[in-house]
Order: C-alpha cells, then structure tokens, then sequence
C-alpha cells in the first residue's frame, strides 16, 4: 500500500504516521502536510528518514498538488486529517475552515476518483470529530445514529466534509470510512488548545483562562489510542463504515485544569494549591458547546478497540512530555502564536 497521510505533520496525524511507519515496513506512507502554523516537521522527526516514509509540502485545496502526489507515489489509499481544527479560530474567521475542511476534502476526493479510476482495492479514510452531533445536556451519548447538529463553525465545516464524504460513497460508490472521535490529549498537542495551554501557563505561573465557570464537559482520549483505533478501522472496518471512538473518560474543564495544577505542583516541586491560585474565569467561548460524550461499544463490540491507557497514566506522561521538550514549546508558541494568544486572551 502507499498511503497519503493528508495533515501528517499536525498533532494526531503525526502520531498515526509513526505508527504505520514503524508498524509497517513494506507500506509507503506519504505525508501530505501544507505546514500551516498547526503543522511541524518536528512532530515526525523520529520517522523523516524512515525508507518507508515521504514528506510532500502541499495543500489538500490545490488540484495540482494533490494530483501530483497521487501521481508520483501511485497512491493506493487515502487517510484524511489535515483541516483547521480549533474552535476559536473559527469563531474569528470562519472561512478559512470552509476552504480547507471542506472544498480540500472534496479535491482530495475529486483526485482520488480521477486517479484511482474504479474505487476497487481502495480506501479514502476520513478523519471526523464529535462535534458534528452538538451538545448534550447532563445525560446521553453520541451514538454512530446520532442526528448531525453543529454549532461552531468549525464543526459545521466538518459535518459538511462528512456529508460529501457520504455523498461520494452513495453517488458515486467511492471507497470511503469515516470516524468520529472525541477530545485527544497527548505529546505535540498545540498550546492553542487547552491542557498544553494550561500545562505551559502553570509553567510560566501565568493566569489560567478558564471558559465561563469551566462546567463544559469533555471526553478526553489519549492520541495514541485514536492511532490505533483509526490503524483498526482502516484495515478491519467495511467500506462505507462509520464509528465514533472515545475515551468513557468524562472531565469538567474546571476539574481538569486542577488535576492539571496538581501534577504541574508535584512535577515541578511547588506547594501543594499553588498553581490553582492562577485559575482565572473568563469570558464563555461563542455558542460554547456543554458536553459531548462518546459511545463507543460499536468499536469495541465489532472490531474490539478500547483504550489502553488511564487519563491518569496519559496526563502525566503528556505533562512530563511538555516539561522535557520547551525547545518545542518555544518554537510553536514563538512568533504568530503571541499575536494570536493576545489578541484572543486579552479581549476576554
Ligand atoms: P492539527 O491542527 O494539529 O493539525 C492539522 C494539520 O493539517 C497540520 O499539520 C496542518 O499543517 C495541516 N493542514 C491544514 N490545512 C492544510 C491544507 N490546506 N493542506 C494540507 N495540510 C493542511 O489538527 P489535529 O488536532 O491533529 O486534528 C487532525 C484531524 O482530526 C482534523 O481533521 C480534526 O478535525 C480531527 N479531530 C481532531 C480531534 C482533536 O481532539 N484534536 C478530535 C477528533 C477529530
Ligand atoms: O471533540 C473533538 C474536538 O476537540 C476536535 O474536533 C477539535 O479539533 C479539538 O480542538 C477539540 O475541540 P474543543 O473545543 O473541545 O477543544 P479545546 O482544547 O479548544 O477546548 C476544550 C474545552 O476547554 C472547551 O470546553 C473550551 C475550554 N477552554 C479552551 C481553551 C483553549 C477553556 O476553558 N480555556 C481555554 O483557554
């Protein structure tokens, strides 16, 4: 198989290339990755040189490179997960999320038809989230049945690439398998999102901006457990197969963040309830969803997936990563990211 890996060097995507790289040798796996501010070689530095690995620097938006990576490594399969992928960011500019997540899903669609000619023998993976059902109140699950129900724009912008994604398999019988999963955690997480952002300003003993009273609900799973799940489905599940996969790991942001200050006080030596003193409410994210919630027994009765890691085991180990790995930090939170952050930090 050569499989383009679309967003390969952003946070789950680099995770899933190391594993196909590492797990199968006779695979070609071709990073395909425009290295947007999200997107960094450093994610996949252990596999650059791998014989079986490839970087291609493209945008899933141009006909022309996509056509061309499907041309030169003979592209047999496709695992899509290069979008715009926070929340925030979508609140400011929403358009920039249509352009990438959805006209880009549906040229990489389009090259793949064209390429590929029949869909025989071959799989287009697209890589979803569960924001696309909304938000639940105290009770429930988001089931593979459950109604699609946006509300930001970026989770309408992926429920619209689901849809064409759904649309292709119906219409024109295209190879597709989809997966919507839940909130990951884990190493080369983005410090735009939430626990790498509270993990660094625990570190830097700056405010800890806690959306609304931090009551919002999320379902926390370990990246390297989505890895495995998506390796399982892309291999295992029928095409035209959908599953949602989380964590049964459940966390108001509030609780987080202090089981965050109190590893962070243990980790770096301070006294226990010092970092927490840096909690600081803020103004509610837009339309701020309140919990989602994954039922993943379909996964786990078919295909038997289920995490291997604890949240306890995984949020300490992601903690110690972003101590051991400030040269990383620096890097991604240096330049742009200032801007961004004061600008979205300060107006709150
Ligand atoms: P990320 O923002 O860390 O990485 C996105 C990657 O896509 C980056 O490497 C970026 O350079 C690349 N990219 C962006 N625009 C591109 C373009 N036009 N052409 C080529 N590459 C482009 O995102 P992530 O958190 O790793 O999420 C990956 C996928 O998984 C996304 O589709 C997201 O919707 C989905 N997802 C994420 C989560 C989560 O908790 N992070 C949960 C469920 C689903
Ligand atoms: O559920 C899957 C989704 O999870 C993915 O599809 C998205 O790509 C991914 O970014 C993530 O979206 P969230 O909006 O849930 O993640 P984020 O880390 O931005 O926020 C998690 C929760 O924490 C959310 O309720 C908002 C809150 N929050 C976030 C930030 C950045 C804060 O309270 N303060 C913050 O500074």
């Amino acid at each position: 198989m050569n499989i383009l890996v679309t967003g390969g060097a952003g946070f789950i995507g680099s995770h899933l290339v190391r594993l196909l790289v590492n797990k199968y040798p006779a695979y070609q796996i071709v990073t395909f990755d425009a290295l947007t501010y999200a997107g960094n070689l450093a994610n996949l530095k252990d596999v650059m040189a791998a014989e079986n690995h490839h970087f291609v620097k493209g945008d899933i938006t141009s006909e022309q490179e996509v056509k061309a990576a499907f041309e030169n490594y003979q592209i047999t399969d496709v695992i899509h997960l290069a979008a715009e992928s926070h929340v925030d960011r979508s609140i400011e500019g929403p358009m920039e999320f249509v352009h990438t997540n959805v006209v880009g899903t549906v040229n990489l669609m389009n090259q793949a038809r064209a390429y590929w000619k029949s869909g025989e023998g071959h799989v287009f993976y697209h890589v979803s989230t569960d924001e696309v059902f909304g938000s639940l109140g105290s009770e429930g699950f988001f089931t593979e049945v459950t109604p699609y129900d946006p509300r930001s724009p970026y989770s309408a912008s992926k429920a619209a690439s689901d849809h064409f994604v759904s649309a292709y398999y119906h219409t024109y019988g295209f190879p597709v398998k989809r997966s919507n999963c839940s909130n990951n955690y884990g190493s080369n997480h983005h410090p735009e999102k939430l626990i790498p952002l509270m993990i660094n300003n625990i570190l830097n003993k700056k405010p800890l901006p806690v959306y609304g009273e931090g009551i919002n609900v999320r379902d926390w799973l370990w990246v390297e457990d989505h890895a495995r799940a998506i390796d399982l489905i892309f291999h295992k599940g029928a095409i035209g197969c959908n599953y949602n996969i989380g964590g049964w790991n459940e966390w108001r942001n509030i609780d987080l963040v202090h089981e965050l200050c109190k590893i962070m006080d243990e980790e770096l030596g301070r006294k226990e309830g010092e970092s927490a003193k840096l909690i600081t409410c803020v103004k509610d994210r837009a339309g701020h969803d309140l919990r989602y919630a994954i039922d993943a027994t379909k996964l786990f009765d078919e295909l038997g997936w289920k995490p291997d890691i604890t949240f306890e085991e995984g949020l300490r180990s992601t903690v110690k990563w972003y101590l051991e790995n400030q040269d990383w930090v620096k890097e991604v939170t240096s330049g742009a990211y200032q801007e961004y952050y004061n600008n979205m930090y300060n107006q709150r």
